[in-house]
């Protein structure tokens, strides 16, 4: 039974397990997006007495303009596939977004594949809210993908 759960900021080359999913099959990286900024966390929850390792979080910035309170802070996640579906990935979408929030950032967003309905619905729970269609905006193995935005604001 899960207790509890925490985020951990980890240095953005600290070892991670992977979590694969459908949504995560990229195909050839660019070596430019390999060179961004990205910022990370381990999902830690405490399953009977004992604090394990059950995800990851990522951060990096997105400039709507060339001011300081034009960054945002855009998020992901992956959850380890057997702690999928007790709660954890909207407890700790909703734990990033608030230490974003007291570390300057006013627009956490997070953007999803328009058919990754668990993420929705984790994203709401966690207190996001879809503004809307990103269309073509994700290129994966298997071509480009339509993605929704959501946001939390502080
Ligand atoms: C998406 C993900 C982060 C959600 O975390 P989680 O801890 O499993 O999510 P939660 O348990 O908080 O909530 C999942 C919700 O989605 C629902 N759900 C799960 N699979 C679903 C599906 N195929 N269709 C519709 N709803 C689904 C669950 O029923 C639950 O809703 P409920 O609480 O109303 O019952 C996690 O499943 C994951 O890591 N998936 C693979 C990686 C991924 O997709 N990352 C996001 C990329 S943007």
């Amino acid at each position: 039974m899960v207790l509890e759960v925490r985020i951990r900021a980890v240095a953005s080359d600290h070892p991670v397990r992977r979590a694969p999913s459908e949504f995560d099959e990229w195909g050839e990286i660019s070596p430019e997006a390999k060179a961004m900024e990205i910022l990370r966390w381990l999902i830690e929850a405490q399953i009977s007495g004992a604090w394990l390792e059950v995800g990851n979080l990522s951060a990096h910035p997105v400039w709507y303009g060339p001011t300081e309170s034009s960054k945002a802070m855009n998020i992901g996640i992956g959850i380890l596939e057997e702690f999928r579906g007790q709660g954890i990935g909207g407890i700790a979408q909703r734990l990033l977004a608030e230490e974003l929030h007291r570390n300057g950032y006013v627009r956490v967003e997070a953007s999803t594949d328009i058919t990754n309905f668990a993420e929705q619905r984790a994203l709401h729970k966690a207190g996001f809210i879809c503004e809307g269609t990103l269309r073509k905006a994700q290129g994966r193995a298997d071509g480009l993908h339509d993605l929704q935005v959501w946001s939390h604001i502080s």
